[in-house]
């Protein structure tokens, strides 16, 4: 996903998401990444969370970071860790993409996404079975064009696939909702 207009796309996913975020919430954003919905942040592999069992009301888990587990069994790692985190009857929020539609469509790129400035992004996905490397393009106008490209893996796995797996860690209420965010939103409650 690409932010032409970084701070107003901050804004709108943060009052998205933060619908969904009790008041006074200790939140755990599992993975800030780039920062979109950050705060003070520290690096850790989701299938080993640095915290102490039930030290969240809330693990955020949005922009598609679980789908860089490619396997069922580093998903349900990392969704039994967040569950493992969260305080009985905490909160899950989790967005992907909408894999359901790209599983049936299998692109294998995305359109041009103008920024500030003339920069030009757009990603080309090479598939493998359900799992694709998508490169990102980043088009930079200097005094040429210069282009940086960046490498990542993803799994392209379906609601019902995480359902399952957020069963199977122990989330119960599960529920997806597909027009309240930038991406399907799956919220789940720990126990
Ligand atoms: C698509 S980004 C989304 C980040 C953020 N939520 C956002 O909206 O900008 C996904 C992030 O997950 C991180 N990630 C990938 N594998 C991970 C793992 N095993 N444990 C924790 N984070 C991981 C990547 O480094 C990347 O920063």
């Amino acid at each position: 996903m690409e932010f032409p207009d970084w701070d107003a796309s901050m804004a709108r996913q943060a009052s998205q998401l933060s619908e969904f975020v009790p008041a006074g919430a200790r939140v755990l954003d599992c993975a800030c990444g780039i920062g979109t919905q950050a705060l003070p942040s520290l690096a850790a592999d989701m299938r080993s969370l640095p915290f102490a069992d039930a030290s969240f009301d809330v693990v955020l888990a949005a922009d598609n970071a679980l789908p860089h587990l490619l396997t069922s069994d580093d998903v349900l790692a990392g969704l039994r860790e967040m569950r493992r985190v969260l305080r009985p009857g905490g909160r899950l929020i989790l967005s992907t993409r909408d894999y359901d539609t790209i599983r049936r469509e299998r692109p294998v790129s995305t359109p041009p996404s103008v920024g500030p400035g003339r920069t030009v992004w757009f990603q080309l996905w090479h598939w493998d079975g359900d799992q694709y490397e998508q490169e990102m393009f980043q088009l930079n106008e200097a005094e040429s064009w210069r282009v940086v490209v960046s490498k990542t893996r993803y799994w392209a796995v379906t609601c019902d696939e995480i359902t399952e797996l957020a069963e199977r860690a122990g989330f119960g209420y599960l529920e997806w909702s597909l027009h309240v965010y930038c991406q399907p939103l799956m919220i789940g409650t720990n126990g």
